[in-house]
């Protein structure tokens, strides 16, 4: 089988996604399947590369003379994956994507899009379940109405008055997070522990996105779920985020300086029932398939609440993601397999 891995992608993510893309690329089984890597620019140009994954990782792939213009053809008669050599179009044949993108243009449904109308399988969530799941105004909507805890939180458009967001921050009481509403890796994100910073963080967040949400902080921890599969889906052992700074921020995120990540997470046999019934319950309801990380928070009084949804989740060698599946038996290399299966049904 050829399997198009996709990466980078015009998104505040397009880093984090080089590296998740570097290391799909390097533990996937060469033997089993073809590769063709097709990279987007963060402007947003496709080019097939056909160079090496240290020039992926260190951002230097889209120089390299392997390049060569492609673009996915939404027509099921050409549809498939197009090159452009010289003036000639190429047809490419692929039989599944793996799109390694994350955030925006990428992990929200586009690209999802996309390879349905092309009529070519992918790995991961649908189109629909993927704009979703970006969106934490509307994923939180619906897992409230399916009787799952969330933090208490009130969404604000551009153009909206900034006064109903200020009464909103003083009810739920300071530090609060300002999120973009469609963000990934905490980028854009603030917890503000003042109102000065709060008009700032509003500021911020308006810089990432047109909607945005003020939300609770919730003192407690946050355990993540490595969800796999479609209609039964296993889950991977259990992990903990412990903070020592003030938030998992983007630095903290990719370095971890000052926090720990527990695997398994230090959570006893009842509530870990809990935190994978609920992770089940939310996957199904934001109507995930192929593989997803759901993120929650445990409060200090032992509330179990939504966090959100990583329907194309950090996939480095050493990310949460392969990690769960990893101590529960499953290796990056298999995984890969699987997805790669479930993708092609
Ligand atoms: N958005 C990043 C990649 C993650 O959630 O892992
Ligand atoms: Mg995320």
């Amino acid at each position: 089988k050829t399997v198009a891995i996709i990466f980078g992608g015009c998104s505040n993510e397009y880093g984090v996604s080089l590296i998740s893309a570097a290391s799909v690329i390097e533990h996937i089984d060469k033997d089993k399947y073809n590769l063709v890597l097709i990279g987007i620019t963060e402007e947003g140009k496709w080019l097939r590369y056909s160079g090496s994954i240290e020039a992926i990782r260190e951002d230097r792939w889209h120089m390299h003379p392997s390049c060569i213009p492609s673009f996915v053809s939404p027509s099921r008669e050409t549809g498939g994956l197009i090159e452009l050599v010289h003036t000639e179009y190429h047809r490419v044949p692929i039989d599944v994507v793996f799109p390694v993108l994350h955030g925006r243009n990428g992990e929200d449904g586009t690209i999802q899009g996309l390879l349905e109308l092309a009529g070519i399988p992918y790995v991961g969530c649908d189109m629909l379940s993927s704009a979703i799941c970006m969106d934490k105004d509307i994923a939180h909507t619906l897992v409230r109405a399916a009787g799952i805890d969330t933090p208490r939180a009130m969404t604000i458009h551009q153009g909206d008055d900034v006064e109903k967001a200020i009464v909103a921050a003083k009810d739920f009481g300071y530090p609060v997070y300002i999120k973009p509403a469609k963000s990934g890796s905490s980028i854009g994100i603030t917890k503000a522990h003042t109102y000065q910073q709060f008009i700032e963080g509003i500021e911020l967040a308006f810089a990432h996105d047109n909607k945005i949400v003020i939300e609770e902080n919730i003192e407690g921890f946050e355990v993540g779920c490595a969800v796999l599969g479609n209609s039964s889906p296993r889950i991977g052992v259990i992990d903990e985020i412990e903070l020592s700074d003030d938030f998992f921020h983007f630095t903290e995120k990719y370095s971890l300086h000052t926090s720990t990540i527990h695997l398994p997470a230090r959570i006893d046999t009842d509530t870990e029932k809990k935190v994978r019934e609920t992770a089940s319950l939310i996957y199904q309801t934001l109507g995930c398939s192929g593989f997803a990380r759901v993120d929650m928070f445990l409060s200090g009084d032992g509330r179990l609440m939504f966090n959100e949804v990583n329907t194309i989740p950090g996939f480095t060698s050493s990310s949460r993601y392969p990690n769960m599946l990893r101590a529960s038996g499953i290796s990056y290399t298999q995984l890969l397999d699987e997805l790669i299966e479930l993708a092609l049904g």
